[in-house]
């Protein structure tokens, strides 16, 4: 049985202990919701197993306003856990940033933590250099900051599946928590297995002929002062033109968006975060899998009409009522493989029992290597999952809350500067299009959206979409005489192209610019036509914005040429840039390139310094530590 209670633990802390109750706080540091799902699972879990547990679920951001309040409020908890996400390059979520910093930079407390019981679930990729290294970081230094670790640190991969690496974890923490939450009496309660319900949402159906219906994103307002990944402001495409030469057989878009009007402000280096549709293509299939009519209008909540929760913890995408076109479009990513409890909630769902037994048994321990294969592995999406079972025809309640993730915005490093380009953001965006194991053609959601996009310059009808900025450390220096090296291969180039302008701005004002190196790499100049802004790159050359331009052609001649190979030929200059108090920035690929370019610095470092291995390896990670080595890595 639910209790109520567990709801209003807020602030009084005293009438919780007075009831007998024991406070249990998990946080999350969310970026695309799967932690924050996960800590709401954990939550509604605790709160079924353990009677005397008053549990909730807390974003981190949302917990304290500033660094005493979350001094204040941290050390008079007593049982906390932590879900957190590593995310780009070694980073915290948008929303633990704060919370991390403070916690692991500020003056070292003392053992000020003494209260504190705790477990940390981390979830990363095991594919990225700082495999779950926030989770890592806080465990340890909760730890060394007096709080009782009841549980090894989890260590969630999502390259395999993250969801048993959180179930597995799970099954560690019940015998602990059993010591602490468990009472005497409470024997058969906690010795029933528990299963999850299934989240849903409550559904109303509206007449459409009845309502004006707006064709607004729920939460985009452009009156806003501030914009961020929930106020998101809706902006046109003022330009849109292809970058590579029409025989390629590849494609890179420019995206100009219009932000002249509105209050939305970035600096060189940011990102942005785009909210694209899905296709009209993959919207139809996802509606003939559904089975309910497109312009089918309706609403959805997460209470009952008596005000009882429906069954999902997590708020709607969407306040008003909407189209299921348009709920298809905006709010569910229709393209990724299905996590696990989709296949639960799809299993309940099929009226055709061979269906159901086959979609139990690839959520089940027993059919793990299975759903690694048959799922992740051939990268089937929910679609092409869901069309092997026809039978399996969920209510849209139940689609929206437990199987359709909710769509995530794209995040784009910016290529222009805005004291070069007034008015505007520049997205440079390669095209997301290839086979899958399974021969259906994967189009990237934001890629496909942009190559489609319509510009004002062509339509005064044209393509917009929400968007709001994401601020980045990846920034050029006050001093524009200090040396700066960039390596950006492919679309890598975004973020440089903004830098460079901003250095032609700086150079019309009369500052003194220093020596500036940019490797570039593509394909092929002349067949596949990929090196993109190539006229521009030349002029910044000639404008002197730029000292030397390099670029390794991967596919011209007999052997593979990269950004590295050139930095190697470049050693020796590159090395007395950064002994002059250089920077250098890498952008593009984490996984291949900023892995390879790394060794590669610490290679140049290590011979032109004619130093050990270990020196330079240490002389590497304190040029990251200064800032002097920054990356823009995906
Ligand atoms: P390739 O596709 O011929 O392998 C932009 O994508 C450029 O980066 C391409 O020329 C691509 O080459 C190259 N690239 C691929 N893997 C890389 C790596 N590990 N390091 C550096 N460049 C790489």
């Amino acid at each position: 049985a639910s209790k109520p209670v567990s709801l209003k633990v807020d602030e009084d802390d005293d009438a919780l202990v007075a009831s007998g109750k024991k406070k249990v706080t998990i946080f999350y540091g969310t970026q695309t919701g799967t932690a924050e799902g996960f800590a709401k699972a954990l939550a509604e879990e605790i709160k079924a197993r353990y009677e005397k547990a008053a549990v909730k679920a807390v974003d981190l951001d949302d917990y304290a306003v500033d660094d005493e309040e979350y001094e204040e409020k941290l050390k008079k908890e007593t049982l906390a856990f932590f879900m957190v996400a590593t995310y780009g390059d070694g980073e915290p979520t948008d929303n633990s940033a704060r919370f991390y910093k403070w916690f692991t930079e500020g003056n070292k407390r003392q053992s000020w933590l003494q209260r504190l019981t705790y477990g940390v679930f981390g979830l990363g990729n095991r594919q990225y250099e700082h495999f779950n290294k926030i989770a890592k970081v806080l465990d340890e230094q909760l730890s060394e900051q007096g709080a009782k670790r009841l549980i090894e640190v989890g260590l969630g991969d999502d390259d395999q599946c993250i969801e048993d690496d959180f179930t597995a974890w799970r099954e560690l923490l019940w015998p602990e928590l059993d010591q602490l939450l468990r009472d005497e009496d409470d024997e058969n309660i906690a010795s029933t297995p528990y299963t999850a319900a299934i989240p849903k949402y409550r559904v109303v159906i509206h007449d459409p002929s009845m309502m004006h219906i707006e064709d607004n994103h729920s939460n985009t307002e452009n009156g806003n002062a501030s914009h961020d990944i929930h106020h998101p402001c809706r902006v046109n495409v003022a330009v849109q033109r292809e970058l590579h030469k029409p025989e390629s057989d590849r494609s890179c878009i420019h995206l100009e968006f219009d932000i002249s009007g509105t209050s939305i402000t970035y600096e060189t280096g940011d990102h942005v975060g785009v909210y694209a549709d899905n296709s009209i293509e993959t919207v139809e299939e996802a509606d003939g899998l559904l089975g309910q009519p497109l312009d089918l209008l309706f609403s959805i909540h997460t209470d009952n009409k008596d005000g009882t929760p429906s069954g999902s913890s997590l708020p709607p995408p969407f306040s008003g009522p909407c189209t299921l076109k348009t709920a298809l479009a905006r709010y569910a990513d229709l393209l990724n493989p299905p996590r696990k409890a989709a296949l639960v909630a799809l299993a309940a769902h099929a009226t055709e029992p061979s269906e159901a037994e086959r979609l139990r048994f690839l959520s089940s321990p027993q059919g793990k290597d299975e759903y690694s294969q048959w799922v992740v592995g051939s990268q089937r999406s929910l679609l092409e999952v869901m069309a092997q079972f026809p039978s399996a025809k969920p209510p849209i309640g139940v689609f929206f809350a437990a199987i359709a993730p909710r769509l995530q915005p794209r995040y784009y490093s910016i290529s222009s500067s805005p004291r070069f380009v007034s008015g505007r953001i520049h997205v440079t965006c390669a095209l997301v299009y290839g086979p899958t194991p399974t021969g259906r053609i994967h189009r990237g959601v934001c890629s496909t959206w942009m190559k489609n996009a319509v510009s004002l310059e062509k339509k005064s009808d044209c393509s917009g979409a929400p968007i709001f900025i994401r601020q980045s450390n990846f920034k050029l220096l006050a001093d524009p005489s200090i040396p700066i090296i960039m390596v950006g291969p492919g679309t890598g180039l975004a973020p440089f192209r903004g830098f460079l302008q901003e250095r032609v701005v700086l150079k019309e004002d009369g500052a003194e610019l220093g020596p500036s190196l940019l490797f570039f790499g593509c394909r092929n100049r002349k067949m596949v036509r990929d090196f993109i802004y190539e006229d521009e790159l030349n002029n910044l050359v000639e404008q002197g914005a730029l000292s030397e331009l390099i670029v390794a052609f991967s596919r011209e001649g007999p052997q593979k040429e990269y950004v590295q190979h050139k930095m190697m030929d470049k050693a020796a200059h590159i090395w007395s840039l950064i002994s002059k108090g250089g920077y250098l920035y890498v952008c593009g690929d984490a996984k291949g390139m900023a892995r390879d370019v790394h060794r590669t610095l610490h290679t140049i470092v290590q011979e032109q310094g004619n130093m050990e291995s270990s020196k330079a390896e240490s002389m590497v990670k304190k040029l990251q530590m200064e800032g002097r080595y920054l990356r823009d890595v995906w």
